[in-house]
């Protein structure tokens, strides 16, 4: 399995709530792979966003995968709720609970795929053993909570360091992005491995989410054909 392929993620968390089924309309318009949808409790982040309830509407609303990233504490136990609703794809934290390998299985048990993620301070090296385990790897370039914050470098190491990894692993899982992802660090994102740019500031703050989608698509694939 091969994950060259570029996947533009638009994260709902910086739609219009009230109008949701617009904001999701337009960025299927302008041709994106998934909707990153961010699911917070209070307690693992200082924020609470949206559930259950929201999933399972979404899910009736667009064909598009449901990429739901659990920044919620003890996220097994409500890894079959989330399935259930729809999620094509559910990613909990690494630092959220400590049964991370049985959580995972409990995952794909559900029939989604698999993902974890990491905070900014949290080492790639805590992977290493469920990366056979992964359909996906977020790396967290903010720490994780608020939409609109600024991207911190860091986060591009640590993709590189997975992308060298990926390949003892037949390249298995994808490496995805989030946080403060922009015009300006797509290009360098995807030369140093990520497939996923998850973007919520940067295509629903803007004008046109439909080309600001177009456009991060482009900075990715192009950056990609130049590779030597
Ligand atoms: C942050 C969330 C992100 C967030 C990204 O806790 O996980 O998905 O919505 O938003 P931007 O692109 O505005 O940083
Ligand atoms: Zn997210």
């Amino acid at each position: 399995m091969s994950f060259a392929r570029v996947e533009i993620a638009p994260s709902i968390l910086a739609s219009d709530f009230a109008k949701l089924g617009d904001d999701v309309r337009a960025v299927e318009q302008g041709g994106a792979d998934v909707i990153h949808v961010d699911v917070m409790d209070g307690h693992f982040v200082p924020n609470i966003s949206i559930g259950v309830p929201v999933v399972a509407s979404l899910h009736k609303a667009t064909r598009l995968p449901l990429d739901v990233h659990l920044m919620i504490e003890r996220p097994e136990e409500y890894i079959e709720r989330f399935a259930k609703a729809g999620s094509s794809r559910i990613l909990i934290h690494q630092e959220a609970t400590v049964h991370l390998d049985r959580a995972l299985s409990m995952i794909r048990e559900s029939g989604a795929q698999a993902g974890v993620a990491i905070n900014p301070a949290t080492p790639v090296a805590t992977l290493t053993d469920v990366l056979d385990k992964v359909d996906t790897v977020l790396v967290m370039s903010v720490n994780p909570g608020f939409g609109g914050q600024k991207f911190i470098p860091g986060a591009i190491e640590k993709i590189r360091q997975l992308n060298q990894w990926r390949a003892r692993y037949n390249g298995a899982f994808r490496i995805e992005v989030d946080g403060g992802v922009d015009a300006e660090n797509t290009a360098q994102l995807a030369q140093a491995g990520a497939n996923t740019f998850v973007a919520g500031t940067s295509i629903f703050h803007t004008p046109d989410p439909a080309a600001a989608v177009r456009q991060l698509r482009k900075l990715a694939v192009e950056s990609l054909s130049q590779r030597v």
